[in-house]
């Protein structure tokens, strides 16, 4: 669907006439300043239906419709807000300008632009400004030249209170600076998040800058080393790879991709030409960021610090990539180094080699490096390995596989192959009972918040309602229609639903004063429901989704009476097969109004 700015929107309404428009389906007459005419939304013999050529707007006094040229053509030809501005715009020869009130297709793309502009603004800092130039000779001094720094738009966030927000504030808001986890807002004065820091942009594997990390360089202390940028409407941490953008040619070059913790990590093997490697910035690897990789390459070699925490966080990394269907090897950094040292101590013919040559295979990577590192000849240990193992082959291996690597755990601790074996089958059958009960929990839990969530729109459906049936005469009729068809949880509400229908019926006008007479005991909230005035014209469309809701839940209602009705009727055929019937109907009815829904969201946003 076409998109309208709300300049847009004035230029549609300034060119199509509400006299001239409303004119070809009304036949109207002058009646003083106001042109009058038989009312098309409802049925009757005299004319209440007037339009204002002035204020551009009609009434009907009858049925109490009323507002502008496009809820006039939204109405009568029955179609949504930008159906109706594409009918008019189309009438009028006017182009939709697909933009919005900002000027951009959509808010992603502002957040793109604001980042971008971010990024030009720290690279400039690093690079070309004396203020950062003690961040400039940090990173010198840690090997990287100006060539570097710029291929991976390396920047400084200075250090003085608010030098990016001034300058970015003058083009855009300050809550979207904000939004972006760029700026914060104290005591009305607005200071930039990162200051200080050495400025690393995140980017999506498109290209697009999307976060920022900031790391310290100067050894504050009292502060964690690296800042990343909050979540927000472009960036999710976990689904992300550092580089990848960069990397896909070199993926495609090399047909591996090499997986690291750290930002300096990649850059450091870029300087040593290895151009693959993207990281998943410090934190464990995701089933989202496994995905990621699977799109571009079948290839992976994992190389994680050589600390126990990156050995730890390599073997949970296998087990997800293993998962998405990867081929994956391990290159494993000597004396808890991590892959930027080691190009630091050696060299980087060295650290291309290891890569080349020297990686392992994922299961002799588990079975090395962490079953072997624990002592096979104390009990205890052998224990803590064994799970381990088991724990890996349970998740990954085929039976061929499990059989050569308990074989050699058998020799390596000289423990009987059949006790073992028993022993992981007892294992897989705890395993699978452990999972069980965690999975049945995760869905009580679920069902329960979906419960909770229904519960809460029925009760916001019901107060809107009681709120149109006081403030919209017109929607009186509408709602009286659909009373025997919806059901209202709360005895207070429906109460007071059912005392409204019967001022109406019996012509009693409703106001606060008779609200008040008629249910002297209102709590303030509850009195609210009455007093608050409309914000906008009757928009009937909203009603009928509260009527819907609650008409979904009365048929879910009894959808749960029957089948409360068919457990006391075990034995009676016939009762249970028009139970059964009936509950069949219901869920139809359900479905069709989920159904319609749907249609009209999907037709509805623009
Ligand atoms: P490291 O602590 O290993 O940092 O964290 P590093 O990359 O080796 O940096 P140097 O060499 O000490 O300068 C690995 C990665 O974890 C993320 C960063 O992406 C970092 O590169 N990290 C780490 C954070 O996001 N926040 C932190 O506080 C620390
Ligand atoms: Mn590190």
């Amino acid at each position: 669907m076409a998109r309208y700015s709300s300049k847009k929107v004035e230029e549609i309404k300034q060119s199509a006439d509400i006299v001239d428009v409303i004119s070809e389906f009304v036949s109207l007459q002058q009646a003083g300043k106001n042109m009058k005419g038989l009312c098309p939304f409802h049925n009757e013999k005299t004319p209440s239906f007037y339009v204002s050529k002035e204020r551009q707007l009609f009434n009907c006094f009858g049925c109490g419709e009323k507002g502008d040229v496009i809820k006039f053509i939204s109405k009568y030809k029955h179609l949504s807000y930008p159906e109706s501005l594409k009918y008019l715009s189309d009438k009028y020869g006017i182009e939709p300008d697909d933009k919005d009130d900002y000027g951009y297709h959509n808010n992603h793309e502002r957040s793109y632009r604001i980042n971008e502009l971010t990024k030009q603004f720290f690279s400039m800092q690093l690079l070309n400004l004396d203020t950062g130039k003690i961040a400039l000779d940090y990173l010198k001094k840690r090997g990287l030249d100006e060539q570097t720094l710029n291929y991976f738009e390396v920047g400084y966030a200075p250090k003085s209170g608010n030098l990016l927000w001034e300058n970015l504030s003058k083009d855009f808001h300050d809550f979207e600076l904000i939004n972006l986890g760029l700026v914060q807002k104290r005591e009305d004065e607005y200071y930039d998040i990162f200051r200080n820091r050495i400025m690393f942009p995140i980017n999506d594997e498109f290209g697009k800058t999307i976060a920022f990390s900031g790391r310290i360089f100067n050894n504050e202390e009292n502060t964690s080393k690296y800042v990343n940028s909050t979540q927000t409407d472009v960036f999710t941490k976990s689904d992300v790879l550092y580089n990848l953008d960069k990397a896909i040619p070199f993926i495609n070059q090399s047909k591996r991709l090499v997986l690291m913790e750290g930002f300096f990590d990649v850059i450091s093997a870029f300087t040593a030409d290895v151009k693959e490697a993207v990281c998943s910035m410090g934190t464990a690897l995701t089933l989202n960021q496994a995905r990621l990789i699977k799109k571009y390459t079948d290839n992976v070699v994992v190389c994680y610090d050589g600390d126990d925490a990156g050995l730890r966080a390599a073997y949970k990394a296998l087990v997800l990539l293993g998962q998405v269907g990867l081929d994956v090897k391990v290159a494993v950094m000597p004396d808890k180094m991590d892959p930027d040292d080691y190009i630091k101590k050696y060299s980087k013919e060295s650290f291309r080699n290891i890569l080349k040559n020297n990686t392992l295979d994922q299961y002799d990577f588990v079975y090395e490096v962490i079953v072997k590192k624990k002592d096979l000849k104390i009990p205890t240990e052998i224990e803590k390995a064994k799970i381990a193992l088991f724990e890996y082959l349970d998740k990954t291996a085929s039976s061929t596989i499990r059989e050569i690597y308990l074989k050699k755990f058998s020799n390596d601790t000289s423990v009987n192959y059949e006790d073992i074996l028993a022993d992981y089958h007892q294992y897989q059958v705890e395993n699978a009972r452990r999972q069980n009960i965690q999975r049945r929990k995760e869905s009580i839990t679920n069902n329960n918040k979906v419960i909770k969530k229904e519960k809460r729109a029925v009760e916001l459906a019901t107060k809107q309602i009681i709120y149109y049936y006081s403030i919209y005469s017109e929607s009186r009729e509408l709602i009286n229609k659909y009373l025997s068809f919806i059901k209202i949880d709360s005895q207070r509400f429906n109460n007071i639903l059912y005392s409204l229908t019967a001022l109406f019926r019996n012509n009693v006008d409703i106001n606060e004063m008779q609200i008040k007479i008629d249910f002297p005991d209102l709590t303030e909230d509850e009195f609210k429901l009455f007093r608050k005035k409309p914000k906008s014209i009757f928009n009937e469309i909203e009603l009928m989704e509260c009527l819907e809701t609650l008409m979904i839940n009365k048929y879910e209602h009894d959808v749960e009476r029957f089948s409360e009705e068919m457990k006391k009727h075990p034995d009676s055929k016939q009762i249970l097969q028009e139970y059964n019937n009936k509950i069949i109907e219901y869920r139809k009815n359900i479905e069709s109004i989920r159904r319609k829904r749907n249609v009209k969201k999907t037709t509805n946003s623009f």
